[in-house]
């Protein structure tokens, strides 16, 4: 006990010191997803609808891209043996959206940019649900070494980023999800 609350004012101390702020009170204003979303950690079993999936989807598909080119494409792990081998350990119901383009996934860096934000889109929409969402990229090597053929890409795509997606309890979640923010002041200048 007496660990955990040195631990807690350590955190507090470093906290100030480095002009970092926790995330504050949730925004139930218009901005509300935007503003109040986390990286999922306690993902729960349960599956996720088709009717879901089809509007996660569709915000991705809506994502900007330079020249408009939308240059991703999107594949939805839901067979659970093969996602478990990109992403151990997943709770059945929990599915992987992988975010592709043509090129290597490291150095087609228009394609990448674009795929970003398809890519966030993609985890918004889900939190907008009520779902739970993370951005990955560790296992892009994997995916592109091993996995391209049984994941069917288009020729010559590469693997961008994913989003793993599957329900969560918020109120539980949310306990471990309260991550550091740098400050405004530390951010941003004004000229
Ligand atoms: C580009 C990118 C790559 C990420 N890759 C991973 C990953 O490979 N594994 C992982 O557990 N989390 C990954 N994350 C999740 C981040 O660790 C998380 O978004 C960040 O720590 C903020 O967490 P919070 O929103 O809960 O505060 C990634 C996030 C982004 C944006």
């Amino acid at each position: 006990m007496k660990k955990a609350v040195l631990f807690i004012a350590v955190l507090v101390m470093l906290n100030g010191a480095a002009g970092m702020s926790t995330l504050g009170a949730q925004e139930t204003g218009p901005t509300a997803v935007i503003s109040n979303h986390y990286a999922a950690r306690n993902f729960t079993s349960g599956a996720v609808t088709q009717g879901e999936l089809d509007r996660i989807l569709t915000a991705g598909l809506r994502a900007p891209s330079a020249s408009n080119r939308q240059p991703w494409y999107f594949t939805v792990v839901r067979n659970h043996a093969l996602a478990n081998q990109i992403v151990p350990n997943m709770p059945d119901g929990n599915i992987l959206i992988i975010i592709s383009a043509s090129g290597d996934g490291k150095t087609n860096v228009r394609e990448i940019l674009d795929c970003g934000l398809a890519t966030q889109s993609i985890y918004l929409a889900a939190q907008a649900l009520g779902l739970g969402s993370r951005i990955y990229t560790g296992p892009m090597d994997t995916i592109n070494r091993r996995f391209k053929t049984d994941l069917g890409f288009p020729n010559g795509y590469g693997a961008v980023a994913l989003v793993r997606i599957g329900r969560v309890q918020p109120d539980v979640d949310a306990v471990s999800a309260a991550s550091f923010r740098k400050s405004l002041d530390s951010t941003v200048n004004y000229r």
